[in-house]
């Protein structure tokens, strides 16, 4: 069995999150409790889901049947624009710990800015009571592009710990990555892989022959180096545990920076100012 053994990535708040997590996205719902539980076979410990993905009640399924120390697993989810708001949050996320089956969640973060509804920071003052209160371990964003999470920032009593972005070889976000930085926070990289399609670039491929790897071991690896939590998806058992296996392979000085070099803006999510 593969065992996340990189060394965990200290948060601001004291508490700490393990390097890799497996990531949630478009999972189906059907699918979703057994490919949990084969992540958490893998020896996964982080879990990436939201109330949007729609998979907590099978997050909650897996946690419950796995046998492994909850404290042991890291659990994330996400609260869904709908319910911004101080009162509203606060609702949220008693439905989410309550189809997680879980008192505290380890990491709740706001989903996305939803800048047109206006309620980003009055939500946030929703999450630093839930943290005050322990029920959220951690709190962060999400794809908090610099406007937005400037003026999170200005109104905020407590920094996020986390900000979870899209972050791949040919779509790094470096600037938002160093303000995010700046300010303490840890990055954590979804669609790290550019869902699938940065596999196929020739410095990515040309890193996976020179260590006898597979191209997304090599952009995981890439990752980690960088100090980004990758939140890779798979569906494929196999897959789901090579993408897990980093910790014995570095890249070189000159591999990475081939990688960093194919910045270009591919972004593949949503295009954060008008999804509201
Ligand atoms: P699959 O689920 O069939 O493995 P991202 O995490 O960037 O969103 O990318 C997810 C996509 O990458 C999915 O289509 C997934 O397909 C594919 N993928 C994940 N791991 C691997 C891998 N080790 N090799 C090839 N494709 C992969």
């Amino acid at each position: 069995m593969t065992v996340e053994r990189l060394p965990r990535l200290a948060l601001r708040d004291g508490r700490s999150i393990p390097a890799v997590g497996y990531g949630l996205f478009q999972v189906p719902s059907e699918d979703a409790q057994r490919l949990i539980e084969q992540a958490l076979e893998a020896g996964y410990r982080h879990i990436d889901g939201a109330a949007a993905y729609g998979n907590e009640g099978a997050v909650g399924k897996a946690l419950a049947a796995c046998g492994i120390d909850r404290d042991e697993i890291f659990v994330t989810t996400k609260l869904w624009n709908a319910d911004q708001g101080y009162d509203s949050a606060l609702r949220a996320f008693d439905r989410s710990r309550e189809l997680l089956g879980l008192d505290e969640i380890d990491l709740y973060l706001i989903h996305f800015p939803a800048p047109e509804r206006g309620l980003f920071t009055e939500t946030w003052t929703a999450f630093e009571r839930l943290h005050e209160e322990g029920g959220a371990r951690s709190i962060g964003v999400s794809n908090f592009i610099e406007p937005y999470l400037q003026e999170l920032l200005a109104s905020a009593n407590e920094a996020p710990a986390v900000h979870q972005i899209e972050v791949h070889p040919t779509y790094q976000q470096r600037s938002l990555q160093e303000l995010s930085r700046a300010h303490g926070m840890v990055i954590e990289a979804y669609s790290p892989l550019g869902r699938s399609a940065d596999l196929t670039a020739p410095a990515v491929v040309e890193a996976a022959e020179q260590h006898g790897r597979t191209p997304a071991q090599v952009i995981v690896r890439w990752h980690v180096q960088h100090g980004i939590v990758p939140l890779p998806k798979s569906v494929n058992p196999e897959r789901i545990v090579g993408n897990l296996a980093v910790d014995d392979f570095v890249l070189t000085e000159d591999q990475m920076r081939a990688i960093d070099a194919l910045e270009a803006g591919n972004r593949t999510g949503e295009d954060i100012p008008h999804f509201n």
